[in-house]
C-alpha cells in the first residue's frame, strides 16, 4: 500500500534489533501487571479478594451440561468445546506469540494467561510466588480447557446496583472488593470480580439445578464479555488530554511500579472490540438484523423479533434445547444460550486438528474432535454472514462496496496478521487478463500493492524504539509496539468517527464518514474485459506472522511447532467472505469520471487521487490502469484526449 512499510523482519533487521539496549528486555515486575479485580490466590491480597472454593475443571460441568445422546445435534452448554475459549490456552498461535511476550518483558506472560487460562491465574498458577508467567506450573486441565466454565460463571457484575435483579451477594462481594481499592472500574483486561464462593451465575431465574446458582442478568450483557474484550498494554501511559485523540503517544511506565491509573484509556490499546461495539448502533437499542444472526433453523416458531444487540445475540445465539442433560428433566427452553462462540478462526481449528487430532498426538477425545469439525463449518458460515458486497460499474471502474453486518470493527480482535482483502479477476470472455490483490496459496503471499488490504498495523514508536534496541515501525511485539501505524478496518453500524477516537478505536492512514459502515474501491477495468469476478477474502495469519513468531523465538520450540503445523495445514488458507460477479459494459479507457468522454475532468480526477495517496482505490483515478496514480496518468489522459463512446 502507498505509503506503507512492508513488514518483515530480514535476519540483518533481527540481528541489529538484538544489540545492547537499556530496555531490552523490559525489567517487568508483578507491580507493572497490578490490575484492579479479584486476585491470585498466594499475592497475599486480604481474603474474599482472591477466591476461597476452588474454580473447577469443566470435565466436572460435563457430566451433566453436555448431551450425550448425539453431542452434534444437541444443545447442551458442553458445546463450548469446540470453541476457541476451550483451546484458548493451547492455541499454538497464543502460545508461541506468549514465549516472544516473555522474552520481550519477562513475566508478562502471567498477564497473557489472566485472559487465555484465567482460572489458573485465579489460582496462583501464573503468578509468583506460587506460578510462573511461562505457564510451566500450570495444570493440565488450565491448558486442556482455556476459558473454562467456572469462571465465566462466577463473574461478578462490578456496576453493581445497575440492575434491579442482582444476586444478592454481589453487594458484599464488591463491598469487600471497594475496601481494598480492587473493584473493577470498567470492562477490560480480565479486570474479573470473581465471587470466592461456588455460586454459579446465569441467565434463568426458574433454573432448579442441584448445585448452588444465582440469576445474573449481568451475564446477558457484554459487559461480561467485555471484561476480557478489550485489551490493553499495561506498561504504557497515554501521554494527551483527559480524552483519548489521534495525536496521543504512549510511553513506558517507570518500572516495578502499577500502571499510574490502571483504567484502559490510559494504557496502549491492543484490542477495542468491547469498544467498538458499545459505539455502534448495536449497543444503542439493537439493529433489526432481518435473521441474519440469532434466528434458531431447528426452531419450527422462532421469536417475531430480529432484532440484534449484545454479543450474546450474535456469539450465543438462543436455540431450543435443554441446558442440562434430561436425566435432571430440566425444562425444554427456546433460549438456550448456544456455546459455540463462533467467531472468525477457521485457521487454529486446522492447527489444534493437526497437531491433537488422530494424525497428531492424538490427545483429543472424538467429542472434542467432532465438536471441532461442526465449529469448523460453523465458523465459515459466521464468516459469510460478516458481510454483503454490491459491485457496479462507473465507466471504465468497478466500484466494489463491502458492507460490515458485524458488531464491531471488520475485522476486530486481535490485530497481528489478521486481514481481509478485495480480489477482483478480469475476464475476457473466459480468459483471465488482470487480477488485483491475487493471493499465492503455495507461497502464502498476497499481491497488496493492487488491491485494498483491511488491517490493524501495530509499531514502536522512534522514542521507544531507541530504549527497547529494536527498529521503528511496524512490529508484532506485543508487549513493546506503542503506536497505530495502520487502521482501515471497516466500522459498524452507528459510527461516529469521534467517539471511536475516544475510546481508542479511531482510524490511522484512513477515514470513514460518521455512519458509514460500508468502504467502497474502485479498481479500474482493463481494457478489453468483459465480466468481473469479485472475492473478500479474510485470513486469521499472514505468513509474515508466522515467520517472526518462528524468527524471533529464541526460547523454546513454540515457534518451529507452530510454523510447521502452518505448513501442513495449508498456510491459512484464506476463507471466502463472499462473492460477486458482472457483466462490463463498454467504456472510453482513460475516462476516469465516468463522462464518457476524456476530458479536463478526467486530469482533476487524477490529481485528486494522486494528492490523496493514503485513501487508494476510493476516488479511483488510477486512468493507465496500472495499480498506482501518478504522473503517468496525466500523460495517459492526454494521449486520449477528446475521446467519446
Ligand atoms: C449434577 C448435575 C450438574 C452438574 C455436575 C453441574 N450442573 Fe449446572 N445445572 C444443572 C441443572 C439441572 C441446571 C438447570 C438447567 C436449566 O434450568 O435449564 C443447571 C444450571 C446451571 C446454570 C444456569 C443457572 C441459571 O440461573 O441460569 C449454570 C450457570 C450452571 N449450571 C453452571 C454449572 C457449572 C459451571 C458446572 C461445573 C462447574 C455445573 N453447572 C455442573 C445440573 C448440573
Ligand atoms: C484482556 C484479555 C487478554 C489478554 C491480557 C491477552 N489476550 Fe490474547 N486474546 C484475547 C482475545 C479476546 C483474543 C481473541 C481475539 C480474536 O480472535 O481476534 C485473543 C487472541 C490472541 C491471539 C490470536 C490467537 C489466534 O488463534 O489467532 C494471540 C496470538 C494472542 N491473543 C496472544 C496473546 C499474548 C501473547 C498475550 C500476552 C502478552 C495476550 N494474548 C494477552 C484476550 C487477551
Ligand atoms: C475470561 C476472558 C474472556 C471472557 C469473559 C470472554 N472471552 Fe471471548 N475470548 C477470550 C480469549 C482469550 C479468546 C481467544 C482464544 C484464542 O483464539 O486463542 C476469545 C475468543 C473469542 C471469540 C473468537 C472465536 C473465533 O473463533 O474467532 C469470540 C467470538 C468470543 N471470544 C466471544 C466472546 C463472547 C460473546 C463473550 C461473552 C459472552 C466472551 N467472548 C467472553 C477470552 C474471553
Ligand atoms: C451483529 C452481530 C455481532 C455482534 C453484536 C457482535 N459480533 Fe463479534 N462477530 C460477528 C461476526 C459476523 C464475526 C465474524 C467476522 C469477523 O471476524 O468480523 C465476528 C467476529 C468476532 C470475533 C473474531 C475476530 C477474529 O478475527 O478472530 C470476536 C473476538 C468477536 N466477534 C467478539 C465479539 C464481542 C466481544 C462482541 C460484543 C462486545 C461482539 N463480537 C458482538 C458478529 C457480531
Ligand atoms: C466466556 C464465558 C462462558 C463460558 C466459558 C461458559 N459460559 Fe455458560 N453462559 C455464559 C453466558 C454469558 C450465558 C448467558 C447468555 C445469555 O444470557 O444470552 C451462559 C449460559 C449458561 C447456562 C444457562 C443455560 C440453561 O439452560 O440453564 C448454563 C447451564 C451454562 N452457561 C453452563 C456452562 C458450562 C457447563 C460451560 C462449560 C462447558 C459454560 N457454560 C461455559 C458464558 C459462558
Amino acid at each position: 500500500m502507498v505509503g506503507m512499510v512492508v513488514l518483515t523482519l530480514s535476519a540483518a533487521a533481527l540481528a541489529q534489533r538484538r544489540g545492547p539496549a537499556p530496555l531490552d528486555p523490559l525489567p517487568v515486575t508483578p507491580a507493572d501487571l497490578a490490575a484492579f479485580g479479584t486476585q491470585p490466590v498466594g499475592s497475599g491480597a486480604p481474603e474474599m479478594t482472591i477466591i476461597h472454593d476452588p474454580l473447577l475443571p469443566a470435565s466436572t460441568c460435563m457430566l451433566c451440561h453436555a448431551g450425550f445422546d448425539d453431542p452434534l445435534t444437541t444443545v447442551k452448554p458442553y458445546r463450548w468445546r469446540g470453541s476457541m475459549h476451550s483451546h484458548a490456552y493451547r492455541d499454538p498461535i497464543f502460545r508461541a506469540a506468549m514465549t516472544i511476550a516473555n522474552q520481550d518483558a519477562p513475566g508478562a506472560g502471567s498477564l497473557c494467561i489472566k485472559c487465555h487460562a484465567p482460572r489458573a491465574w485465579l489460582e496462583g498458577r501464573a503468578t509468583p510466588p506460587t506460578g510462573a508467567a511461562d505457564g510451566s506450573v500450570l495444570f493440565e486441565s488450565d491448558i486442556d480447557e482455556g476459558v473454562s466454565c467456572h469462571v465465566c460463571h462466577r463473574l461478578v457484575d462490578p456496576a453493581y446496583p445497575r440492575k434491579q435483579y442482582q444476586p444478592a451477594d454481589d453487594e458484599a462481594i464488591l463491598a469487600v472488593l471497594d475496601a481494598s481499592g480492587l473493584r473493577p472500574p470498567e470492562p477490560g483486561n480480565a479486570q474479573m470480580a470473581v465471587d470466592g464462593l461456588d455460586i454459579r451465575r446465569g441467565p434463568f431465574a426458574d433454573a432448579l439445578p442441584p448445585h448452588e446458582f444465582a440469576y445474573s442478568p449481568f451475564h446477558s450483557t457484554a459487559n461480561l464479555c467485555g471484561t476480557c474484550h478489550d485489551v490493553s498494554n499495561p506498561l504504557y501511559t497515554r501521554i494527551g488530554a483527559d480524552t483519548p485523540a489521534p495525536g496521543d503517544s504512549y510511553a513506558l511506565n517507570p518500572f516495578n511500579e502499577p500502571h499510574p491509573t490502571g483504567l484502559k484509556h490510559g494504557q496502549f490499546p491492543e484490542q477495542r472490540t468491547f469498544s467498538e461495539w458499545a459505539n455502534s448502533a448495536f449497543a444503542k437499542g439493537g439493529v433489526d438484523m432481518g435473521g441474519r444472526f440469532n434466528v434458531d433453523p431447528n426452531d419450527p416458531d422462532p421469536p417475531v423479533s430480529t432484532v440484534v444487540s449484545s454479543c450474546q445475540d450474535c456469539h450465543m445465539p438462543d436455540r431450543r434445547g435443554f441446558g442440562c442433560a434430561e436425566f435432571f428433566e430440566p425444562p425444554e427452553r427456546r433460549n438456550v444460550p448456544y456455546h459455540g462462540f463462533v467467531g472468525a478462526n477457521v485457521f487454529a481449528i486446522d492447527l489444534l486438528l493437526h497437531l491433537h487430532g488422530p494424525d497428531g498426538d492424538a490427545s483429543f477425545d472424538q467429542y472434542t474432535i467432532d465438536s471441532l469439525r461442526r465449529q469448523r463449518d460453523e465458523t465459515i458460515d459466521m464468516v459469510q454472514r460478516a458481510t454483503d458486497a454490491e459491485l457496479t460499474q462507473a465507466g471504465p471502474d468497478l466500484r466494489v462496496r463491502v458492507i460490515n453486518q458485524c458488531g464491531h470493527k471488520l475485522l476486530t480482535g486481535m490485530p497481528e496478521g489478521r486481514r481481509i482483502w478485495k480480489n477482483v479477476r478480469f475476464y475476457a470472455g473466459d480468459t483471465l487478463i488482470a487480477e488485483r490483490g491475487g493471493y499465492d496459496p503455495q507461497s502464502a503471499l498476497l499481491d497488496d500493492a493492487s488491491t485494498k488490504v483491511y488491517e490493524q498495523l501495530l509499531g514502536i514508536d522512534e522514542p521507544t524504539a531507541a530504549l527497547v534496541g529494536r527498529p521503528a515501525g511496524p512490529s508484532f511485539n506485543l508487549m513493546l509496539v506503542n503506536r497505530v501505524e495502520k487502521d482501515n478496518r471497516i466500522p459498524p453500524r452507528g459510527y461516529e468517527r469521534a467517539a471511536f477516537e475516544a475510546a481508542q478505536a479511531g482510524h490511522v492512514g484512513y477515514e470513514y464518514d460518521d455512519g458509514q459502515f460500508w468502504d467502497d474501491t474502485l479498481f479500474c477495468i482493463p481494457p478489453g474485459a468483459t465480466r468481473a469476478v469479485f472475492r473478500l477474502y479474510y485470513q486469521t495469519s499472514s505468513r509474515e506472522y508466522i515467520e517472526f513468531l518462528r524468527a524471533e523465538n529464541t526460547t523454546d520450540e513454540n515457534g518451529q511447532r507452530l510454523y510447521d503445523a502452518w505448513e501442513a495445514v495449508g498456510m491459512s488458507a484464506p476463507v471466502v467472505m463472499d462473492e460477486g460477479e458482472i457483466a462490463l459494459a463498454p467504456f472510453v479507457v482513460g475516462d476516469t469520471t465516468a463522462d464518457n468522454a476524456v476530458d479536463f475532468s478526467d486530469i482533476e480526477r487524477v490529481l485528486t487521487h494522486w494528492l490523496d495517496a493514503g485513501l487508494i482505490g476510493r476516488t479511483g483515478g488510477d486512468a493507465n490502469c496500472d495499480g498506482v496514480v501518478d504522473f503517468d496518468d496525466i500523460t495517459f489522459v492526454l494521449s486520449r484526449w477528446g475521446r467519446t463512446l
